[in-house]
């Protein structure tokens, strides 16, 4: 089956090393792991590679409004990412940091060959500038009217309502979010790439099937507008790695991120002793796939492949785009607790029926997809633990108490065995292809027929009559033979399960070829259950926690604001005057303050606000004794619609300032206001 052993890298997109990974992201990171992992069963050399994306202004203004530096923000994060990633079993070969040696070498390396090709302009230009603030302002930090459809709080590059994209400079009544001040404009000098001399060579490279069509498409409309000159540097302060020969002046972030592909590649070359050349020259024999979201294409199918053309390597085999995840048909959302970190679903349920739920509705287009999760318990519940797992529960008890564990020594009856291995070679051609859920279509057909098959032997019945022993032995044989292939089919998706039905089966690490070799006279161990079903209670625990977590942002949020760039998070999107006056505040006496059994950040307060009473959830208990609270008069938000928590419904919600853990600062009003009384 596998001839040539092929040589494939294959990256995700790196993700920003400011927030957690949630399950949106992990869309892709399961879809390219399935993917790798299915090269290297398959046989090929196959290494996956990523990164944390660790610079740019957000990552700046993160590190300052929690009080420490961009590194130490950056090192935090990046352990949190390695610890979710391996928690849902994402095989990196090498996870690194764009804020890297290698990719500082890189990023100069690229730049310096683009300038001697002469792909390189400088202008001066003039851009938004805070003047609050005392920096040049990002795109997405500056808001104001859209320009083309007169939509209010748009970001500056593109509009949310009629998707325009345009210059910062003209949207109308723009403000900072740093600030709020209104951007002036000021003059710099600014480092272009000049993307269009490439144009000729993306427009063939365009049709020459290393995107999907959709992407194709968008990109002729972006190659008829015209290619324009990209900016690649940022003005100090910036956290990135500072332009050689161009003090002041950093590689924007989108510049470097890509590069951290061959930075991470390099990383690991180190480790393995790999020739980096060999992959990376342009008339390499390697295959270089990039798994992407749909929303960042661009970069990737205009600006990237051009730079490493312009530089000197080679460019992607493919990019491969996917599309966003909603819940419930819906975006994800903090509020209904959708918007689940990794983190948090771990701790309610095993990922790897997240992985497989992915599998089935994944295919090889840019369509979304949706988590439904009342569809997931039931997909998850019936295929794996229903069909797959039970085949080798309803054969293994038979061959280990009446036969010493042993196998028949030979498959009688192979017409299972053979449709196997015919499912195998439709399965390869899906995985291959990122047709996910035929893939999974495919395997539950076989798993069906298998059931089947055990279903009609009746092993039960005939294991009463001595007489029919073998054939019970044999046909449990088989049973369990079909239950090896299965796992083997399924080991890009369920790593783990195939794991420990491996060590159950007593096989060393199966590799996709074994499943044509039947497994005859062989010895294997007792039968444990390899998965449980999904209960909707773990779901339901799930939703809450996150509805948590989400709950205690605030507080971290709303850091005091001093006017200055150090310490303060960017201010919110702007509203109007009516939209305030309908937060109805009132001074609240805190009546009781409790700690809240296994909630490690949550207190219930019983709040008197004059004409009743109410009780509300806080993120404060890392900084106060309930006991320090009773008595104590605060404001709080009386007319917040109730949200249902796991430990009760929270009817309201108590203001408080800081960043979060023991500086948290609650608000009141000064001496002589009394319960009920509306702050305006
Ligand atoms: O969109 C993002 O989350 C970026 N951090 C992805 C970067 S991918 C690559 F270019 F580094
Ligand atoms: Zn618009």
């Amino acid at each position: 089956m596998s001839s040539e052993a092929r040589k494939i890298l294959v990256t995700s997109a790196l993700p920003y090393a400011n927030g957690p990974i949630h399950i949106g992201h992990l869309v892709e990171y399961i879809q390219t792991d399935i993917w790798a992992r299915f090269q290297k069963l398959q046989g090929n050399r196959c290494v996956y590679v990523c990164a944390d994306d660790a610079h740019g202004t957000p990552i700046m203004l993160r590190a300052q409004a929690e009080g420490i530096t961009p590194e130490e923000l950056i090192a935090r994060v990046k352990t949190e990412h390695e610890r979710d990633f391996a928690g849902f079993h994402i095989g990196f070969d090498n996870y690194h940091s764009t804020h890297s040696e290698e990719n500082r070498h890189f990023a100069e390396y690229i730049y310096r060959k683009l300038k001697e090709g002469g792909h390189i302009a400088v202008r001066t230009i003039e851009q938004a500038y805070d003047p609050e603030a005392k920096m040049f302002l990002p795109d997405r930090f500056i808001k104001g009217e859209c320009p083309k459809c007169g939509a209010k709080d748009q970001y500056g590059d593109n509009c949310e309502v009629c998707g325009a994209t345009y210059d910062p400079t003209e949207l109308k009544q723009p403000y900072s979010v740093v600030s709020g001040a209104q951007p002036v404009l000021k003059e710099s000098e600014q480092y272009f790439f000049k993307v269009g001399d490439f144009a000729d060579l993306l427009k063939q490279w365009t049709r020459a099937g290393h995107i999907q069509t959709e992407i194709a498409n968008k990109m002729d409309e972006w190659l008829e507008e015209g290619l324009r000159d990209w900016d690649i540097s940022r003005n100090a302060p910036y956290f990135g790695f500072e332009i050689p020969g161009a003090p002041g002046k950093y590689f924007y972030v989108w510049m470097d991120a890509p590069i951290g592909y061959l930075a991470s590649f390099r990383n690991w070359c180190a480790r393995s002793g790999e020739d980096f050349d060999a992959w990376w020259k342009p008339d390499s024999d390697a295959e270089l796939y990039h798994f992407i979201g749909k929303d960042i294409a661009r970069f990737h199918t205009l600006f990237f492949p051009a730079m490493l053309h312009g530089a000197g390597f080679r460019m992607p085999t493919a990019v491969y785009c996917h599309g966003f995840l909603t819940v419930d048909g819906q975006k994800m959302s903090k509020s209904r607790g959708t918007f689940i970190s990794a983190r948090t679903y771990l701790q309610h349920l095993n990922p790897e029926y997240l992985r497989y739920y992915y599998a089935a509705k994944l295919g090889p287009g840019i369509d979304d997809i949706d988590l439904n999760l009342e569809d997931f318990q039931a997909r998850v519940n019936a295929d794996l633990v229903g069909k797959v797992v039970n085949i080798a529960s309803r054969t293994a008890g038979f061959i280990v108490k009446k036969f010493g564990g042993r196998l028949s020594d030979r498959l009688g009856d192979d017409s299972l065995h053979r449709e196997g291995i015919a499912t195998a070679e439709r399965v390869a051609e899906a995985y291959e292809r990122r047709e996910y859920g035929r893939a999974m279509r495919e395997i539950m057909t076989l798993a069906d027929r298998i059931n089947q098959y055990i279903d009609e032997q009746e092993p039960w019945v005939r294991i009463k009559d001595e007489n029919q022993h073998p054939s019970v032995q044999d046909s449990c044989t088989v049973g369990l033979n079909g239950f090896r292939q299965l796992i083997i089919l399924l080991k890009p998706v369920l790593p783990a399960l195939a794991e420990q039905a491996e060590a159950f089966l007593q096989l060393s690490d199966q590799r996709w070829d074994d499943l044509r070799e039947p497994l005859v006279n062989h010895e294997i161990q007792r039968f444990r259950p390899l998965m449980t079903r999904i209960e909707k209670e773990k779901i339901d625990a799930m939703i809450e926690a996150s509805k948590e977590a989400n709950a205690q942002e605030p507080a971290k949020a709303s850091a005091p604001a001093d006017g200055s760039a150090s310490g303060i998070e960017p201010i919110a999107e702007q509203i109007d005057f009516e939209d305030f006056i309908k937060v109805d505040l009132r001074v609240a006496r805190i009546v009781r303050a409790e700690a809240v059994e296994k909630a490690d950040k949550l207190l219930r307060l019983t709040l008197d606000i004059g004409s009743e009473q109410r009780q509300v959830f806080a993120g404060i208990k890392s900084a106060y004794r309930p006991e320090d609270l009773e008595g104590r008069i605060t404001v709080m938000v009386a007319n917040l619609a109730p949200r249902k928590m796991r430990f009760g419904v929270s009817e309201g919600m108590v203001l408080a300032a800081g960043p979060g853990g023991k500086d948290i600062y609650l608000l009141s009003p000064d001496e002589g206001a009394t319960p009920g009384m509306r702050i305006k």
